[in-house]
């Protein structure tokens, strides 16, 4: 049955500074954590880096024409925090300004909306040296930042976003450690999870501020989170992966709360005043939506929790995420119920699949065609039943450096010949393109 969308809905789709843009050290760009964490050894699949990525930095014509022939509305890009300020504070680096115009200035060209966030993980290596989100002083630089974006690109840039899935951070990248800076303390977590909340209030000011006609959402990565195994055992994790997870980095923004049982540990680190700088009036809430997460809880971990594969059975992606397009409609309806009902977007959404490049150099992906079918039908009935979606972002417009992976992991609409940097467009691509132009799902 066709899944006819609303009129206006808007098709996106998504990419990140260091996932995509490579050039690494040219034209000023200053040093993140994830050039450093991409050097030590063990760290990243086949010792990958993102020194080139994708070259968007300097390819980033044909692949706005590729979002042009995709027919996208919007394009979610970010901007890299040490292009434009390559301490993380001080100086400002015009050639990291003069990037992101031309590249706005040509998706606008082509009749692509620009959403920005102002940042995607790659913070500035200096700023991670001061301590990073374990310093409070790190919420304010970053607001500093994001006042500098908010001004140069406010006159053209509608959509601001502060922090791509701020729940990842902490519990990623303080706690279990995979992610950079690759920490592994529960003090150094808890703070982070404050500080980075501050800093979502603090640029949301900033934003408004200094680009007064444009909206600011939140973006987050959620699913429903259940045991891995249905045991006592299991099922006594769960208030603290529900928070850890689902509840931590938004209920503050809001609610203007924080959750148990984190809220207590958390207390010492709030000054006056703090939860209303977080709870600021938002446009729209992001919403990144991949999968169901399952965990088990352990002794090897300092917080007696851990997370696991899907139980046998289930389809899964090839990085081992559960294809279940109900878990998508379940998130939708607890953000709603939980948080007022706000307009979401769904800001990621997308599969990871071993495509392959044949003889003739055409990559087929029907697991993916099929993976979007069932997501799209699913939530245009959603939708139809009254949630308040109004947009949808693939993750994400071509192959990238998909972090701990490296480039082993494929999430692309457009498969990326590494190390030619080819672009070709999957059958998924072709695919999508009848979806967006027909506003509808043909299953
Ligand atoms: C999302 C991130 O959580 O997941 C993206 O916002 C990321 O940056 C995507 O690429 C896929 O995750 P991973 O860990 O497989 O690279």
């Amino acid at each position: 049955m066709t899944r006819q969308f609303p009129a206006g809905f808007l098709w996106g789709a998504a990419a990140s500074a260091f996932q995509t843009e490579g050039a690494a050290a040219i034209d000023g760009r200053g040093p993140t954590v994830w050039d450093d964490f991409t050097r030590a050894p063990g760290k990243i699949r086949n010792g990958d880096t993102a020194d080139v990525a994708c070259d968007f930095y300097h390819r980033y014509p044909e692949d706005i024409a590729l979002m042009k022939g995709l027919g996208l509305g919007a394009f979610r890009l970010s901007t890299a925090w040490s292009r434009i300020l390559p301490s993380g504070r001080g100086t400002v680096n015009p050639l990291g300004l003069d990037f992101y115009d031309r590249v706005i200035d040509l998706m606008l060209h082509e009749g692509i909306e620009p959403w920005i966030c102002l940042h995607h993980w790659d913070m500035p290596s200096p700023i991670e040296a001061d301590g990073g989100w374990r310093n409070r002083d790190c919420a304010r630089w970053f607001a500093d930042y994001a006042a500098i974006v908010g001004r140069h690109f406010g006159d053209r840039v509608k959509r601001f976003v502060p922090i791509n899935e701020p729940n990842v951070i902490p519990w990623v990248a303080y706690n279990v450690g995979r992610h950079a800076p690759g920490r592994q303390s529960r003090e150094d977590t808890v703070k982070a999870i404050h500080h980075i909340n501050l800093a979502h209030g603090l640029t949301i000011q900033a934003v408004r501020a200094e680009a007064p006609g444009a909206e600011a959402g939140n973006i987050v990565s959620l699913g429903p989170v259940h045991p891995a195994v249905d045991d006592e055992a299991h099922r006594a994790v769960l208030p603290l992966a529900e928070c850890i997870w689902r509840r931590v980095m938004v209920d503050p923004l809001w609610l203007g709360t924080y959750p148990e049982p984190l809220a207590t540990e958390i207390e010492p680190h709030i000054a006056e005043g703090d939860m209303a700088v977080i709870r600021q009036p938002l446009d729209f809430f992001g919403l990144n939506h991949y999968n169901r997460v399952y965990v088990a809880p352990t002794d090897t971990t300092m917080w007696g929790l851990i997370e696991r594969v899907p139980p046998p059975g289930y389809p899964l992606t090839d990085v081992n995420w559960r294809i279940d397009p109900s878990a998508l409609v379940e998130q939708i309806e607890d953000v709603g119920s939980r948080y007022g009902h706000p307009p979401i977007y769904i800001t990621e959404g997308g599969c990871a699949f071993p495509d392959a490049l044949r003889p003739d150099r055409s990559v087929h992906d029907p697991d993916r065609i099929a993976y979007f079918a069932d997501y799209f039908t699913a939530l245009a009935g959603a939708i139809e039943n009254g949630a308040d979606v109004r947009g949808y972002f693939a993750w994400s417009l071509m192959d990238n450096f998909e972090w701990n992976s490296g480039f082993t992991k494929r999430f692309g609409l457009v498969y990326t010949d590494y190390p030619t940097l080819q672009r070709i467009p999957k059958s998924s691509y072709y695919w999508m393109r009848g979806v967006i132009a027909k506003n509808a799902v043909i299953p």
